[in-house]
Formats: C-alpha cells, sequence, structure tokens
C-alpha cells in the first residue's frame, strides 16, 4: 500500500472552507485531518462540532480526527456521527486506553492513538494489535507551522519494529512540521501517514505539493 497523505485542516482559510475542502478533495491526498483542540489538554483552541460539521458537508474523502481533549470518552460518539473515519486520542489524556479503543470501535470507526512527543513508543506494547493507528507527534501538540522534533525518526523506527513483532495492523502516522526536508526519510523509517497543515496549505502550488508528498 502506498502511503497515506493528510492535510491538516488547522491550516486553511476558515473565511473559505468550502473551497479548502474542495481543494482537498481534487487533490491527490487521501484524508483530511482534523484537529480538534479544547485549551486544556493543549494551550490552544481550534473548533468544535459547528465546524466540523461544515468540514463533513463539503469533504469527498475520509475524516481523521485527532482529538487534542481530555476525557474524549465523552464526545466519541459525537465525533463518529459527525462523519470521523478515524478518531485518535491521546495516550496521555486516556485513565483507561483500552476502554476508549473499544468506545470508538464500536461506533464504527477506526481507533487511533496519539503519543506525545516526550512519550515513549514502549508503552504501547499491550494496546498495538487493539488500534488502528497510531500518531507520532513530531511537535507538540497545540499548534500548526512547528519545527520537527528529529527524535520522531527512532520513534518510528521503534513502533515499526514493534507492529512488526506483534503482526500489529496499525499505520503508523506523523503529525507536526512534515516537509519537504523531511518526509522521505520519514517514509523509509516506516510512516505509513503523513499530516501537512502548513507545508501544504501555504505552497506556492498546493495541489503540486501534495503530488511530491504522494511521491516516495
Ligand atoms: C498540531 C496538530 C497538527 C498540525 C500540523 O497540534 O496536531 O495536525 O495541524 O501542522 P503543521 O503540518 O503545520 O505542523
Ligand atoms: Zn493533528
Amino acid at each position: 500500500m502506498s502511503h497515506i497523505v493528510a492535510p491538516s485542516i488547522l491550516s486553511a482559510d476558515f473565511g473559505n472552507l468550502q473551497a479548502d475542502c474542495e481543494f482537498v478533495n481534487a487533490s491527490a491526498a487521501d484524508w483530511f485531518h482534523v484537529d480538534i483542540m479544547d485549551g486544556v489538554f493543549v494551550p490552544n483552541i481550534s473548533f468544535g462540532f459547528p465546524v466540523l460539521k461544515a468540514i463533513q458537508k463539503h469533504a469527498t474523502k475520509p475524516l481523521d480526527v485527532h482529538l487534542m481533549i481530555v476525557e474524549p470518552d465523552k464526545f466519541v460518539q459525537q465525533f463518529a456521527q459527525h462523519g470521523a473515519s478515524v478518531i485518535t486520542v491521546h495516550y496521555e489524556a486516556c485513565q483507561h486506553l483500552h476502554r476508549s479503543i473499544q468506545l470508538i470501535r464500536s461506533t464504527g470507526a477506526k481507533p487511533g492513538v496519539a503519543l506525545n512527543p516526550h512519550t515513549p513508543v514502549h508503552l504501547l506494547t499491550d494496546i498495538i494489535t487493539d488500534v488502528d493507528l497510531v500518531c507520532l507527534m513530531s511537535v507538540n501538540p497545540g499548534f500548526g507551522g512547528q519545527q520537527f522534533i528529529e527524535n520522531t525518526y527512532q520513534k518510528v523506527t521503534t513502533l515499526k519494529e514493534m507492529i512488526v513483532r506483534k503482526s500489529s495492523a496499525a499505520l503508523i502516522e506523523i503529525d507536526g512540521g512534515v516537509t519537504l526536508d523531511n518526509y522521505q526519510k520519514l517514509l523509509q523509517c516506516g510512516a505509513d501517514v503523513l499530516v501537512a497543515g502548513n507545508t501544504v496549505f501555504n505552497a506556492a502550488n498546493r495541489f503540486e505539493m501534495v503530488k511530491t508528498l504522494k511521491q516516495n
């Protein structure tokens, strides 16, 4: 399977969200990456259900919803009803991660777990066969346009080894600071999904940028 490119809507023009959704639809991108921030788990607030509803209305590709919120279980059902194909919760925000993962799966969405840059990959040993995606944060979550943390490469390699060893089907997603300078090395280390906000939406030619990120 070739890798997935997921433009992050956080970097879109919210004054013309329909146009930016239509750009993603028409581009070579595979998914929409949708960042939900609550101002508690992360030091920023992004948007909630009314905006997600607008995205759902215009998007023709799967919605990959990244929950940077505390107590995500409270809202999982609602995110599924708003068309989320993938729902990713943070390891650091879940008291009972296994329960959260089962809850997501019960809605029909694919469950994912995200790790902050400081959280070691080995903590996923006993959950790796239950998740469909692991999101490795390659910046501290909260904002688009930050600089990529180099330590991510070795986390991808370690996670890939674990996934192979445990015969897990989980995809490895990289989120934050993905650019033309690092995406190929990330793919070589084992990444399956590249999230890109700033790199796609601020490109001179956004269609070409997505096409390039789709190449190996
Ligand atoms: C950061 C978000 C990312 C962000 C990525 O907290 O989870 O998805 O939108 O943006 P870039 O690609 O600009 O770093
Ligand atoms: Zn994200």
